[in-house]
């Protein structure tokens, strides 16, 4: 099934691919809901990754994603990210990245034009609309960092449930799924929206859909093949 997925790589005008937490599954990142290893297996998404959860205690959610950031920092990008890097560098503007990871592997691994629709887990923002006393210069060191002067407290700048995504990678994502003729989405259970919908937007718009992934998803009906692989072997694979 590789030549075949291969020939379509080939021949496509533009690729778009689309990742979730099984592309860095292999890079030691827990993904949020395999069963046993997955974070949401023990802790539950809405107690954490929420607003009304920060603000009810901002403590736990803060050391929460410290937790994930030391993870995080102290893994590498896998053959699947390199693999992906490689082939936009080889083939420029001819393959659009979309992820929902927050780890920031894509970018370490030297892929360029990232659209990162859930954020990135390095980066802070404020929870509240900063006022002018909310310098970045001043933050006050805490579990979490704060203003020293109103209070205003710092969050990282990841989408939790119920907040939108940034628009910008939206709509590009959007349009990558629209103009491209194949997608392959890799390493993602297809749970969560509006990313998971940006798959029946390439298959309305006549594109071929390629599932990476070792488990079946609510999506594989979208797929004209699916490949019951890993990220980190299948990607080398079908790109090098
Ligand atoms: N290679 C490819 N796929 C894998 C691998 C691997 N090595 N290991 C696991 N998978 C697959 C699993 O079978 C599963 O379908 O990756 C998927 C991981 O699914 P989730 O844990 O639900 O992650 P994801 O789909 O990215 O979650 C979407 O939900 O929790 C929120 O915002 C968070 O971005 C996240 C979003």
């Amino acid at each position: 099934m590789h030549d075949t997925v291969r020939d379509w790589i080939r021949d496509a005008r533009h690729i778009a691919v689309l990742t979730g937490a099984g592309m860095s599954a292999e890079s030691g990142v827990p993904t949020f809901r395999d069963a046993q290893t997955g974070l949401w297996a023990r802790f539950d998404p809405q107690d954490l990754a929420t607003e009304a959860a920060y603000r009810a205690d901002p403590q736990r959610v803060w050391d929460w994603y410290l937790y994930r950031r030391g993870l995080i920092g102290q893994v590498q990008a896998n053959a699947g990210h390199l693999a992906l890097a490689d082939f936009s560098r080889r083939h420029p503007g001819r393959l659009t990245l979309i992820t929902q990871n927050v780890d920031g592997l894509h970018q370490r691994a030297g892929q360029t034009g990232t659209l990162a629709l859930h954020g990135n887990i390095a980066d802070d923002s404020w929870l509240d609309a900063p006022r002018q006393c909310c310098q970045p210069g001043s933050i006050e060191d805490g579990h979490p960092p704060r203003c020293p002067v109103c209070g205003n407290l710092r969050r990282p700048a990841v989408v939790w449930f119920g907040e939108h995504l940034p628009p910008a990678a939206l709509e590009a994502a959007e349009q990558a799924a629209k103009r491209c003729d194949l997608m392959l989405v890799v390493g993602t259970s297809g749970e969560v929206y509006p990313a998971a919908g940006l798959v029946f937007t390439a298959h309305q718009a006549g594109a071929r859909v390629v599932m990476i992934n070792p488990a079946a998803t609510p999506l594989d009906g979208l797929a004209e093949l699916c490949l019951r692989e890993t990220a980190a072997v299948c990607l080398p694979a079908l790109l090098a």
